[in-house]
């Protein structure tokens, strides 16, 4: 019969000298002295040393011998305190060993491609093709359990609060949330596909009409975009939706649920009410909706003193309606470090980097003292007239050493580079404890965005978002102004949720779709179901989703998605270790009625 552990390898202490234990785990380390064998033998709890005497149990002993690493054992025998010189103060179990009478092989185990140990030099291809052994690694451990730790806390949140937690289908018709869906062909109904849900969305609205009240989910959401650092086409939410709210409400029932979890997981006290700002500061301060509020260094507009400058780049984007935007650094890091942003790192590196982003070119002067009074040398400065660089020297209270960046283009384009190129440059100067967590929610998002390539407004949340009360006019006159009552909170650059107050009126959610250009048609043919719920009594109601996935990665502090899910995919989609997806036998193929190409082409293949 198999031994049965008594302890874990993690529990024994100095108290402990004296009892008979039993431990079972995996061999994580070796040392064979002759007549002593170490072996450190660990689990999820942690490792204890093993000691094998030759002279007192020469059984145990020999088969100690044959030990490797990662094999599974058992072994009974009695705690004693380490020899003089031998304790391991880095360790809880470092003050005693084990001196084992009885051993026993669970399982051998094949040499492991890497050792489980922490550190980030195991190749990421290697860990997910053998996450089993990724998986035992104390640091990824100590994510599934965070992981755990957390889901706990929310239930027990959203428990304490009368929400229920109810499941919504897996296999599901479309809800757009702006990805591509994945299909699945109905075996039952030919030519039929249902999609995986990108969000339950439409059924979270549903239940508030059903009188569910307050509904919360941690449900798995696929969207068919390509993967990134921190986006998976599966992952995971914490969906929540509340009948008869406001904004203030959803956001207030949300905040407090992010500062027990930060309470409880890090011990870190979150203040609230959170910072609220509006979309159109963050844009103008950050240029991105997801301002990274740990530093300053915001963004600031030259586009009126550039437009009369020498320099034909600039003049030129701002005659074409373009502006010029622009930051200022210190080139000082944090701990004293000078010249840190050098004229090479901004010439190669920054450029290259808001290249990636889809600028033209990155534009730069550095402040210098002149007779006491400041100005700028280098780089494009000869084109501006002194009094020129004095106003740009006051827009942005530079200081003497300081670099100034500027990208011009249009004014999107120009803020989708230079927010990387501030988080880039904030981080390369530490202007910002890693350590530390600033949460604002971002209000007052237009409802609607100008799609030029298909001329048409596109949701800037998703189509059920409600427009706040003042602005219903608007609907028809001046679409582009409307504000939702949309929220996203955002915690150090990342968005870790958002939401809004939905459309409860059926009329409203109708014409919203006309501004997108959803013939009614469509809509009854994509969201007849809901539009009809909406017309039996929808309650006023709002909610919002957490990407579980990011909170958790920001509470282990990692920037990789991957890490914090137990099985994920890489940049590709793939599941190294299942090799997911793969091609499937062709009888199932036409149980379902398709064909996939290599499977229609075959025959022809083979007469060639
Ligand atoms: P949204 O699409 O903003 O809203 O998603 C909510 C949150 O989910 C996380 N998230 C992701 N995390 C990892 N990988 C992805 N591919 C990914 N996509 C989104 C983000 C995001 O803030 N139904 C609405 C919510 C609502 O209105 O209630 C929705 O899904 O952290």
């Amino acid at each position: 019969m198999m031994l049965k552990r008594t302890h874990t390898c993690g529990s024994l202490r100095l108290e402990d000298v004296g009892k008979k234990v039993t431990l079972a785990g995996w061999v994580y380390w070796y040392r064979n002295h002759g007549n002593l064998i170490f072996i450190d033998v660990r689990d999820r709890k942690g490792l204890t040393q093993l000691v094998f005497n030759y002279e007192t149990q020469p059984q145990a002993h020999k088969v100690a011998g044959t030990l490797r690493c990662e094999w599974v054992i058992a072994a009974v025998g009695r705690v004693q305190p380490r020899s003089e010189g031998m304790a391991n103060p880095k360790l809880p179990t470092g003050q005693i060993e084990v001196a084992v009478e009885q051993l026993e092989i669970l399982n051998p185990s094949r040499t492991p491609p890497f050792e489980i140990e922490d550190g980030d030099k195991i190749l990421e291809e290697h860990r997910l093709r053998h996450r089993y052994l990724d998986l035992r690694r104390p640091r990824m451990q100590h994510i599934l359990q965070t992981r755990h730790r957390v889901t706990k806390v929310v239930r027990d949140y959203f428990d304490s609060l009368g929400f229920w937690e109810i499941e919504t289908p897996m296999l599901a018709k479309s809800t757009p949330e702006g990805a591509r869906d994945y299909l699945v062909p109905s075996r039952l109904h030919e030519n039929c596909f249902y999609a995986l849900p990108q969000s339950p969305q439409l059924f979270k609205q549903i239940l508030m009409v059903s009188g569910v009240d307050k509904y919360f989910q941690i449900v798995r959401c696929c969207r068919d975009e390509d993967p990134r650092a921190d986006r998976q086409v599966e992952f995971t939410q914490i969906d929540v939706e509340m009948s008869f709210v406001d904004v203030d409400d959803v956001i207030g029932v949300n905040e407090n649920l992010v500062a027990k979890v930060w309470s409880e997981i890090l011990g870190v006290e979150v203040v609230t009410p959170m910072a609220r700002m509006s979309y159109k500061q963050a844009v103008t301060d950050y240029g991105t909706d997801r301002p990274d509020l740990r530093f300053g260094m915001k963004l600031k507009d030259i586009s009126g003193i550039a437009k009369n400058c020498g320099f034909r780049v600039f003049t030129s984007t701002i005659e074409k309606g373009g502006v010029v935007r622009g930051l200022c650094a210190p080139t000082v890091d944090a701990d004293g470090r000078p010249d840190v942003l050098t004229r090479n790192y901004i010439e190669k590196d920054l450029t290259e980097l808001v290249g990636e982003y889809g600028a033209k070119g990155l534009v730069w002067m550095k402040v210098a003292g002149d007779n006491g009074k400041l100005a700028c040398k280098s780089g494009i400065a000869k084109h501006f007239a002194p009094e020129q660089i004095g106003r740009i020297i006051n827009i942005f209270d530079a200081k003497e050493n300081d670099v100034l960046l500027f990208v011009a283009d249009t004014e999107k384009n120009a803020n989708k580079a230079l927010a990387p190129l501030r988080c880039r440059i904030g981080r390369r100067l530490k202007l910002y404890e890693p350590n530390s967590f600033e949460f604002v929610w971002v209000v007052d998002f237009p409802l609607l965005e100008w799609n030029e390539a298909e001329s048409r407004f596109d949701s800037l949340h998703h189509p059920f978002t409600a427009p706040v009360e003042e602005d219903i006019d608007k609907l028809d006159s001046d679409p582009a102004n409307i504000c939702s009552q949309a929220y996203d909170i955002v915690v150090n650059g990342s968005e870790i949720g958002g939401g809004s107050i939905r459309i409860h009126k059926p009329e409203l959610q109708r014409k919203v779709f006309d501004l997108l250009k959803i013939s009614p048609e469509q809509a009854q043919a994509r969201f007849g179901f809901f539009l009809r719920a909406l017309e039996y009594g929808a309650p006023p109601h709002g909610g919002i989703a957490f990407g579980l996935d990011r909170l958790i990665m920001l509470l282990v502090d990692t920037d990789n998605i991957r890490d914090v899910i137990a099985f994920p995919k890489t940049l590709r989609g793939q599941c190294l270790l299942t090799d997911a997806p793969s091609e499937v036998d062709p009888k199932q193929l036409d149980e379902l009625n398709l064909r996939t190409q290599k499977h229609s082409h075959a025959p022809e293949q083979q007469t060639q």
